[in-house]
């Protein structure tokens, strides 16, 4: 079957996409995200009981990135994205920035970004290459120990859902990559979509949210997103058939 590519569409990522560019997954080590239970460096729990470990190891995060690059996957979205004729939304779970550097503009952080900060004070929102520490004062208000990461964590709310769920009502493909369907409302998305839009699922392996999708495609994300590209891309360059008088 054809996939739609005249109206709108809405692509998911998750940690999968970025694993061949050597970023760990959340779920692929046993549990540890990089050897830490997510809940002690993911949670607002965790950042009260050892702030100091939670900034290290969001300090690590942000100096991995700096060693790691997009992949042929990141690259493919990113083409597509310029050559997609109707409304285009990326949105990511992933806090890194190998989307951005990959290219992507229309693309929504619905988790954060590791490379930015936030004054839990006065709330400004910061780029931040550097390491942070418990004392290291805010930029803006000089307080000291109000930065943290700009990162979503366990019980907090995702950012952007509702301009997330308007894209996802109105698109006609909605394409998973690389995601575990563990975590909501991410792992959801797929059933806020149109019962008449295409939904595809690219992944090593099913996801817990597989029996949501209309197809599903298995693989590693460096072969599937480019031959997605490639697809989408002479679906869109093909000349409408003239029905004739
Ligand atoms: N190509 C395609 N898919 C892959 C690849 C690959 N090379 N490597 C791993 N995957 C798939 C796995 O099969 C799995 O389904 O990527 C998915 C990774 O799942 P998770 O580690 O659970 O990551 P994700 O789904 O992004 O987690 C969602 O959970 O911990 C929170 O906030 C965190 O954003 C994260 C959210």
């Amino acid at each position: 079957m054809q996939l739609p590519t005249s109206s709108s569409i809405v692509i998911l990522t998750g940690a999968g996409i970025s694993a061949e560019s050597g970023l760990s997954t959340f779920r692929g080590g046993g549990g540890l995200w990089e050897n830490h239970r997510v809940e002690d460096v993911a949670s607002p729990e965790g950042f009260i009981t050892d702030p100091q470990l939670v900034h290290r190891f969001y300090n690590q995060r942000r100096a991995q990135l700096r060693t790691v690059q997009p992949n042929l996957a990141h690259l493919a979205l990113a083409e597509l994205e310029k050559a997609w004729p109707g409304d285009f939304m990326l949105v990511t779970q992933n806090v890194d920035d190998l989307h951005e550097r990959a290219g992507s503009q229309k693309l929504v952080h619905m988790h954060g970004e590791l490379a930015k900060v936030r004054c839990m004070l006065c709330g400004e929102v910061l780029p931040w290459e550097g390491d942070t520490q418990p004392g290291t004062p805010c930029p803006t208000c000089g307080k000291k120990k109000s930065l943290r990461p700009h990162v979503v964590w366990f019980g907090e709310v995702p950012f952007a859902l509702d301009c997330i769920g308007r894209a996802l009502e109105k698109c006609g493909l909605f394409v998973a990559i690389g995601t575990s369907g563990h975590v909501y409302p991410a792992a959801g998305f797929v059933e806020l979509v149109s019962p008449f839009a295409y939904t595809l699922e690219l992944n090593l392996e099913a996801s817990q949210v597989a029996s949501g999708f209309f197809e599903l495609r298995s693989g590693k994300a460096t072969e599937l997103v480019p031959a997605l590209l490639k697809e989408l891309l002479a679906g869109i360059q093909a000349p409408v058939h003239a029905t004739g008088p």
